[in-house]
């Protein structure tokens, strides 16, 4: 099982940042993973960031549905975080299809790039529409309680082992 911890929460404490601040610099620690696998050839590499990687969403989907879309659903924006579930659906089938293949299976690579062209167009939606809205409709003061209240809660999401948790039945 994988046992790495994000990147993103073993470095100094930053100070406390919004709940769409936060979520995006997850966006982007994922598009670097993606760029990092891409460009590596080293076996051990890769394998270190795959887990990295499937990691790193399988928090950031989890702190989006058990924080963020439920202020998203107060708010009004119910088909938005019905189409973004359904997004973290398609993305779960994927990460797990992708820790199930061999590192040396021809089709580890294109499940790779399936679950990055998946998770562009969640970036895309959530940056381009699901986040402005919810800057315009939200206090700035309730978003910053829920980026600290994410940050606080990514330790105890990672110990659940929610790559466990999450995994669907194996693809045929
Ligand atoms: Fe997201």
């Amino acid at each position: 099982m994988w046992t790495l911890q994000s990147r993103i929460f073993s470095g100094a404490k930053e100070p406390t940042v919004s709940a769409i601040e936060f979520l995006k610099r997850q966006h982007r620690e994922v598009e670097q993973l993606f760029e990092q696998l891409k460009v590596s050839d080293d076996d051990r590499e890769r394998l270190h960031l795959l887990g990295n990687l499937a990691e790193t969403l399988t928090l950031h989907s989890a702190l989006e549905e058990r924080r963020f879309y439920p202020l998203c659903q107060e708010l009004g924006l119910v088909d938005d975080v019905r189409r973004s579930l359904e997004e973290h659906g398609e993305m779960k089938r994927l990460i797990s299809r992708m820790l199930q293949l061999k590192r040396r299976d021809p089709s580890l690579m294109p499940t790779v790039e399936r679950l990055q062209e998946r998770v562009e167009a969640h970036v895309e939606e959530e940056e381009t529409s699901l986040f402005p809205q919810v800057k315009a409709a939200a206090d700035d003061a309730v978003l910053d309680r829920l980026g600290e209240q994410m940050e606080s809660d990514a330790p105890a999401l990672l110990d659940e082992d929610l790559l466990e948790g999450d995994a669907d039945q194996p693809s045929p």
